[in-house]
């Protein structure tokens, strides 16, 4: 399939991109580079340097029509090839992403999340691309009644991102319904770790995740990490999460095209490891992985931290064929701390 991956030069989207390459679909990464990387760009796919927020161009990629294509040096694609062949596909993934950020500037988060998306539903519509697959989020969430978390437990958003995240998802049910485009809203829980096979090397920008923060004190970059409370109701004391490999994550874009482009039907599928792992956990693999001491204080909790959440990915497996298989501590650290000594 030919494919438009916008926010394809970030941390997740450079992983979706070459999982797309490697199954032998043609890509084009659309990106305003705002916290993305050229060294995230493969020289099979094409680039195209633009922003979700100008539709004129954002219109003009989506046709095939632009002036702006940068072909990938093995892409084989001219400008001319480009703009005969419509995309079968759009991959959303470019938006902004830091939850603590958006209570304080909401507006920032309401004009790129929520207003380039319409820009990209808008486009798709006009183009005619049948497909789009959503980066979702578990914080549409919010505070979980129950757990494991499945997708039919309620949504109620805790932080304004994770609201500009479930009302996207109403305006893809919307433009399903009166559009006819296809989608899958996939719903990532805390994504971690890089490329398994050690091609991605562009470090995620401003990560505010824990897996990022204890390589920053491995590698020296922090002189502490904060553990933000060691008395929840967990066996250990600290939060657990689920964490789930980017390069798994990459293989359930792939595996949700196949379906709703097969099926003629849309989705809304949690993407997690079902295994949740607690901070200290966390912190003793890295410090095993790292053979760095990585330093830590307990202080105390953060708002609106529950103790606990796991997601069920029963749903990605019996609709999708798929699992995670990448998702261990070690894994998530191994190929984490391979890319910081890279840096
Ligand atoms: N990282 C996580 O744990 C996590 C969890 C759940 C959901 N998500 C979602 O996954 C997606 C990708 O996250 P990531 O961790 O790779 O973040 P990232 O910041 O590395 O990637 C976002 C990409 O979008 C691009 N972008 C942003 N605004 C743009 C605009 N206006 N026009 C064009 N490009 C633009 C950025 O340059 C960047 O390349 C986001 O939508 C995020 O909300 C991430």
């Amino acid at each position: 399939m030919n494919i438009l991956i916008i926010g394809g030069a970030g941390y997740i989207g450079s992983h979706v991109a070459r999982e797309f390459l490697d199954q032998g679909h043609r890509v084009t990464v659309f990106d305003n580079l705002s916290s993305g990387l050229r060294k995230n760009l493969f020289p099979e796919g094409n680039f195209i340097h633009g922003d979700i927020l100008n539709y004129p161009d954002l219109l003009r990629a989506a046709l095939g029509k632009t002036d702006r294509l940068q072909p990938g040096p093995k892409s084989g694609v001219s400008g001319g090839e480009y703009a005969k062949g419509g995309f079968d596909a759009i991959i959303h993934l470019a938006a902004f992403k830091a939850a603590g950020e958006s209570m304080v500037k909401p507006e920032k988060y309401s004009v790129n999340n929520i207003s380039g998306t319409v820009n990209i539903l808008n486009a798709a519509a006009e183009a005619g691309i049948p497909n789009i697959v959503f980066s979702s989020s578990a914080a549409v969430y919010g505070e979980p009644a129950y757990l494991p978390i499945d997708e039919k437990h309620p949504t109620k958003p805790e932080n304004y991102y994770g609201f500009t995240k479930l009302e996207i998802e109403g305006f893809l049910d919307w433009y399903d319904r009166l559009k006819g485009i296809h989608f899958a809203a996939l719903r990532y829980f805390n994504a971690a770790g890089y490329d398994v096979k050690g091609r991605i090397t562009g470090l995620e920008q401003n990560p505010a995740n824990l897996l990022p923060v204890i390589m920053e004190g491995a590698a020296g970059i922090r002189p502490e990490i904060q553990i933000f409370g060691n008395d929840y109701d967990t066996p250990d004391g600290t939060c657990i999460r689920d964490y789930i490999h980017v390069s798994d994550l990459a293989t359930g874009h792939v595996a949700a095209l196949n379906y709703i482009s097969r099926n003629n039907k849309s989705l809304k599928v949690n993407l997690g490891s079902e295994t949740g792992f607690s901070v200290l956990e966390i912190l003793e693999t890295a410090r095993k992985v790292s053979g760095q001491p990585v330093p830590a204080k307990i202080v105390g909790r953060r708002p609106g931290d529950p103790a606990k959440l796991t997601a069920s990915a029963q749903l990605a497996k019996e609709t999708l064929g798929w699992t995670a298989k990448h998702s261990d501590p070690e894994t998530l650290i191994k190929t984490t701390w391979e890319v910081y000594k890279k840096n």
